[in-house]
């Protein structure tokens, strides 16, 4: 639903950048209406009293800016930590996790003012647009949504440029890095520019969170993590929040490089796309989870979760988070938590993130049946039958076959 007519009040999803700068101008002009620039600090590295008056000086009539990075982490962040909710094998859905909190916040903020429209800044090309839109759906479904790149005349950066010179709308002199950026707590993407040929290799500047693994500390460094109920919540024996915790993680995790992933991925609407993660934190947080998980979780309860979580990971990919399917997924992975809880301590070395030992009072782990010594409990003449029975139907078809 995009008509000019009738808009009473915007509020635009604002990051300080150049799409949103020109877009905030072009809604004024083209809907004659309020507009207000909501700002949300999901944890990306900027500075907001700057954005807060570039949107003042571009033209906004009112700007909020709301600190979400504690829901972030929380109720998004973790409970995909805890589902291993990873898309087509690599990706940890940092955007995607980013966005519902997000468009969930600008809806509550656009029924709160009485604007009739939210707008953003993704282009008619990607996931971001799809996850905003099914949010606003949603949660808000009266509200009219905005999406200018999908309608304006200007297709490219060089465009916006122009558009903000002509205007006088302040646009950093500095050239902006070549790539499409998005921060927050969890990750960093980047994607286009150079990296839009796939056989071209990310250059090494690009990183914002983590060394290069080659030319990190030749130290190793051991971390432990105390998880209670699948959420990690002490580090080296140190309570901290979630925010607090996953920060803390990050620089870790950053000074040993890593979480760096670099993929082709399949986008919602269909073509395939390169990018370059890294996501220093949260990759300890899901191999220590997955490492609690393996001895207090009954096998079946694991193989159950581990046949979700590309299923879930493909619904937050997908921006169907607030979805009733979705819902449903989530509530199944946080009952299977109860038990996770225990430590874990890792090693972070020049890259790479193992498993040096872990411990819960609900482990299944019984050094009394695993034993390779002489046991009491165990009586390995039951495996005979056990083995036998499984194997009656793989007899009998191999008696058939030979026939
Ligand atoms: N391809 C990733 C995703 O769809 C990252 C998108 C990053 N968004 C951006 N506007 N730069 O989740």
């Amino acid at each position: 639903m995009e008509h000019s007519q009738n808009i009473k009040k915007i509020v635009l999803a604002y990051s300080g950048g150049l799409d949103t700068s020109a877009m905030l101008h072009w809604l004024k002009k083209q809907y004659g209406c309020p507009v207000i620039a909501f700002v949300a600090d999901v944890g990306q590295e900027e500075d907001f009293d700057a954005i807060q008056n570039k949107a003042v000086a571009t033209g906004a009539d009112e700007v909020v800016i709301a600190n979400l990075k504690e829901e972030f982490v929380r109720e998004f962040v973790f409970p995909a930590i805890q589902a291993h909710a990873v898309y087509e094998g690599e990706y940890l859905l940092g955007t995607a996790l980013a966005r519902p909190p997000i468009a969930r916040e600008q809806a509550r903020i656009a029924e709160s003012m009485q604007a009739d429209a939210v707008a953003h800044g993704a282009t008619g090309k990607g996931n971001d647009q799809v996850r905003f839109e099914l949010t606003y759906q949603a949660l808000a479904p009266k509200l009219v949504t905005i999406a200018p790149w999908r309608t304006w005349q200007y297709k490219s950066r060089t465009d916006l440029i122009q558009y903000c010179k002509s205007e006088g709308i302040p646009v950093e002199s500095t050239l902006e890095k070549p790539y499409s950026i998005d921060q927050n707590l969890m990750h960093c993407s980047y994607e286009g520019g150079v990296l839009e040929d796939p056989w071209q290799p990310p250059p090494d500047d690009l990183f914002l969170m983590t060394q290069n693994p080659h030319q990190s500390t030749e130290d190793a460094e051991e971390v432990q993590i105390e998880f209670f109920q699948g959420i990690p919540i002490k580090v080296d024996g140190k309570l901290l929040s979630p925010v607090h915790l996953l920060e803390e993680l990050n620089t870790r995790a950053g000074r040993h490089g890593i979480g760096r992933v670099d993929i082709v991925e399949s986008r919602f609407v269909g073509m395939k796309s390169r990018g370059v993660y890294e996501t220093p934190g949260a990759t300890i947080l899901h191999k220590a989870h997955r490492a609690l998980e393996s001895i207090v979780l009954d096998r079946e309860v694991l193989f159950y979760k581990d046949c979700l979580a590309p299923n879930l990971a493909q619904k937050i990919y997908y921006g169907l988070w607030f979805a009733p399917e979705t819902q449903v997924l989530l509530k199944t992975i946080e009952e299977t938590q109860q038990r996770v809880s225990g430590e874990v301590e890792v090693s972070l070395y020049k890259g790479t993130c193992s498993i040096r030992r872990r411990r819960s009072k609900h482990s299944l782990y019984s050094a009394e049946y695993a034993t390779f010594e002489e046991d009491s409990v165990y009586r390995q003449s039951d495996a005979s039958g056990f083995i036998r029975l499984q194997g009656l139907r793989l007899r009998m078809a191999s008696d058939h076959n030979k026939k």
